[in-house]
């Protein structure tokens, strides 16, 4: 049996926590990102395939590559962000089948079916770029999402020869509150949920 966290923090990982664009000078360490992972990697995926990659961006050499494939308004917080993540997948992650489910191989099942093996790979690289978003959180650091990019243009220029696609962006590190703006609402139970 175990007990709900504290409501603090509830609050840290959802009810209190923004999304940032703003940055303090605080930076993000190596060892923190590693942290990171190490906390992230445990959450749950199809069959344990784990297909998601993570491209740590830091220096302001390798963001310029990022830039020319940015909608206008994400140039900035990249450029301002200590870190951004390129959150990708593994096409071929079913290679690693067998080594993370040794209780039943599905190697063939996914590599034999380009459209489950597609879906699979975004669903849960999606499902770990929300996990690396509530794992920072519990760390203390602050993140943006940002699908507003060219894939295509991000996959040339940082995956080309290789079986990894970009699924989303998302920035690190430790938010300046006092450049936040009003925060939207959200939708009611009674209009999203339903008992049945
Ligand atoms: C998948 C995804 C894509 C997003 N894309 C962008 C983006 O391209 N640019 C941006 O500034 N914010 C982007 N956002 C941030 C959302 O607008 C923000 O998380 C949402 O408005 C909630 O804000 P809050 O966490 O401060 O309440 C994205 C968020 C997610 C989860």
């Amino acid at each position: 049996m175990r007990y709900p966290i504290p409501n603090e923090s509830i609050e840290l990982l959802f009810t209190k926590a923004r999304s940032h664009r703003s940055w303090t000078e605080h930076p993000v360490s190596q060892e923190t990102l590693r942290e990171l992972y190490e906390v992230m990697k445990w959450a749950p995926t199809s069959v344990n395939l784990a297909p998601a990659r993570f491209v740590f961006v830091q220096t302001e050499l390798v963001k310029e590559k990022l830039y020319p494939y940015l909608m206008d308004s994400n140039v900035e917080q990249v450029k301002s962000a200590p870190v951004t993540v390129i959150i990708a997948y593994d096409e071929k992650f079913y290679t690693n089948a067998k080594r993370l489910y040794p209780a039943y191989d599905t190697t063939d099942y996914f590599k034999n079916d380009p459209k489950i093996s597609s879906d699979t790979a975004f669903r849960n690289s999606s499902l770990q770029g929300a996990y690396l978003i509530m794992a920072a959180r519990a760390l203390g650091l602050d993140t943006n999402s940002m699908s507003g990019f060219d894939n295509a243009g991000v996959d040339k220029a940082f995956f080309a020869g290789t079986d990894l696609k970009s699924n989303f962006l998302c920035t690190l590190g430790y938010g300046d509150d006092s450049k936040l703006f009003a925060r939207g609402p959200r939708l009611s139970f009674d209009e999203v949920c339903q008992f049945i």
